[in-house]
């Protein structure tokens, strides 16, 4: 249908007669001659209907509108040096039109298709094939397409091999909530999808496959976030015979060649992958996905405040809590009443009681606790944060993991406030050992990662007198901030399976019948195996500087789990649902 796209003519076509399709783009109408910039997937291209070149099409062109869709014909004419347009890799030349055929007229769009900073995102996403003409949208999708193509030829010269797992599973509980599917022939009975290809690919490993990966699509019911969706794509993979060292020097060189390639403009802060374990993490930065962009780091002031009378701090320090401070150099003067306060908000969000400051001005330390602090106290602090005048410390007194959260968020926004963010540099490492366990909200233990991690050889004597003790052969990969993958070694020892299902509170039958899979699987000769998952959502977001996942996804849900374009989720006829023996009880 074309000879060209609307990106690939350049001066050296001068002469060409050509044919180009495309969408209209911008339209002038100047009575004598209209000018049109058409518009495709590659470029831009200036058209001119002139009536002495091209009557029928300078006739038609009148007719033309924003995003109307047209072939047109015509001749390459190369500009004059004093009209070049700079702004357009096709801006050496121009197309005069001798035809001119409208394919499709177009309504007027609900948003400009030219806008940089559309703000209606609903909008937006209810018409997604219109934001996704965009340029940004466009670029996006495309660098998906290339990060993913890199992907794959970066694990087939590895010896990976790309193997597709089934989306109609039973339910294999990892820890978010399922998305269940009723089966017809069955009924009350049910698939689920995977929130993850986990169990599938250990079973893959069993198979003897050595090496999978598969670009995955994941579903959990959860509450959506900037980087949460509903359901999301995973770059993930599996290995056996190798040990975690092997994993993480395998996946830092994807990510260091991703970057290289994609975003050649950021340099890596400090030239080097970090790596910290859990724990050192929470005590020195309070999140288990630090952004290392900036230095704020938190120093351990418990032992001072042992016996401190300071009602807020004594009651947390006696029953096994922390004290953790936050100095930030300098910025005393930066910080108004206000600020604090919101600051404090940030830290009570995560559930902290308060958040105590300590500032120095003009030689004088300002602070609503000073009054209840002693002397010794005040001088420990002091010389623990080489505190100076213009600094000032935020203090986070509770449990160890609300001290740790709470005052790892103000650090956030600390950055965030006094701009501390370098945005040409990217901060990467990983982040191991992750505990065994955690506890919800209601009490109940789950696995922190999933429940086929192996535990930490040095802690299997913990496993039994002292479970939160039990550290993992765990890892996250961490980048600005964001946990952009994880993984483990898996337990591939049938016996110790069993144990960790038992500990969770799995009674055998529950385990027979929920995950009798694995178990008769791991007794037919299973590879040691270890593996990880990337959210290649969240790393494209990052790549394509973008603020959150839904804008490197091309049909995304809302926040509110919605696909707004399509209608879904909707209601079902009466007759579906009696094939299924589902009955809605609609009271
Ligand atoms: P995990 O649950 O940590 O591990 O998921 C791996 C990565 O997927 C991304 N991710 C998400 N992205 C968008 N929306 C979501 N709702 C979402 N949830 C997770 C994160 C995360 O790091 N099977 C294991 C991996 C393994 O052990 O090999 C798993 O799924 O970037
Ligand atoms: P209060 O005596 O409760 O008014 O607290 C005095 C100051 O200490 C306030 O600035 C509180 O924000 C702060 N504060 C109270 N409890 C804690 C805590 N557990 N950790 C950190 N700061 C706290």
């Amino acid at each position: 249908m074309r000879t060209h796209t609307c990106g690939s003519l350049r001066k050296d076509d001068d002469g060409k007669s050509v044919i180009l399709c495309g969408f209209v783009h911008k339209r002038r109408d100047h009575g004598g001659l209209v000018f049109i910039d058409l518009r495709d997937r590659y470029g831009i291209t200036q058209i001119v209907f002139d009536p002495e070149k091209g009557s029928q099409a300078h006739e038609v062109a009148h007719k033309l509108r924003s995003e109307f869709v047209i072939k047109v014909s015509g001749n390459v004419v190369a500009r004059p040096d004093n009209m070049l347009n700079k702004n357009l890799d096709t801006g050496d030349i121009e197309i005069y039109a001798t035809e001119l055929e409208i394919f499709s007229e177009s309504q007027t769009t609900p948003f400009e298709i030219d806008a940089d900073n559309l703000v209606n995102e609903e909008l937006r996403l209810k018409h997604r094939y219109l934001d996704l003409r965009r340029e940004k949208m466009k670029s996006n999708i495309i660098t998906r397409h290339k990060v993913i193509k890199y992907m794959r030829d970066f694990l087939d010269s590895q010896d990976f091999l790309e193997i597709e797992t089934p989306i109609l599973i039973k339910g294999t509980p990892e820890g978010s909530r399922e998305y269940i599917v009723p089966s017809r022939v069955y009924p009350g009975n049910f698939y689920v999808l995977p929130q993850s290809p986990q169990q599938l690919k250990q079973l893959l490993m069993v198979a003897g496959m050595d090496k999978y990966f598969q670009i995955a699509r994941c579903f959990r019911d959860e509450d959506q976030r900037g980087d949460r969706q509903p359901e999301f794509t995973q770059l993930d993979m599996e290995l056996s015979f190798v040990s975690q060292e092997d994993i993480i020097k395998i996946n830092s060189d994807l990510l260091f060649d991703i970057l290289t390639k994609f975003r050649p403009d950021l340099s890596i802060k400090d030239n080097q992958v970090f790596t910290l374990t859990y724990d050192e993490a929470m005590n020195r930065f309070g999140s288990d996905k630090p952004d290392l962009r900036f230095d704020l780091e938190f120093k351990d002031a418990s032992s001072i405040f042992q016996n401190t009378s300071f009602n807020a701090f004594a009651g947390a320090l006696k029953s096994g809590g922390v004290l953790k401070v936050m100095k930030v150099a300098g910025a005393a003067e930066k910080f108004s009443r206000k600020d604090i306060s919101e600051l404090e908000s940030v830290a009570k969000i995560y559930k902290a009681k308060g958040l105590a400051y300590i500032s120095k001005k003009d030689g004088e330390l300002n602070s609503p606790i000073l009054k209840f602090l002693s002397d010794l106290e005040v001088e420990s602090l002091l010389k623990l944060t080489e505190f100076n005048e213009g600094d000032i410390m935020f203090f986070a007194c509770d449990t160890f993991d609300i001290a740790c959260n709470s005052l790892g968020h103000v650090r956030n926004a600390v950055a965030k406030k006094l701009n501390l963010i370098d945005e040409s540099v990217c901060s990467i490492g990983w982040v191991t050992d992750f505990p065994m366990f955690e506890v919800n909200d209601d009490g109940s233990m789950q696995a922190c990662h999933h429940p086929f991690t192996s535990p930490k050889k040095e802690d299997l004597e913990f496993i039994d007198t002292d479970i939160f003790r039990v550290r993992t052969n765990s890892y996250d990969l961490v980048m600005n901030g964001y946990e952009i993958a994880g993984g483990s070694v898996r337990i591939h020892e049938r016996d110790l399976q069993a144990k960790v299902f038992d500990l969770l509170g799995i009674s055998k039958e529950d385990a027979k019948e929920r995950f009798g899979h694995i178990l008769t699987a791991f007794s037919y000769g299973v590879p040691p195996h270890a593996g990880i998952a990337w959210g290649l959502d969240r790393l494209i977001m990052i790549l394509c500087n973008e603020p959150n996942i839904r804008e490197v996804i091309a049909f995304p849900k809302d926040q509110k789990a919605k696909d707004v374009m399509l209608g879904a989720p909707s209601k079902m006829p009466i007759d579906t649902l009696e094939e299924l023996s589902i009955t809605i009880d609609t009271e």
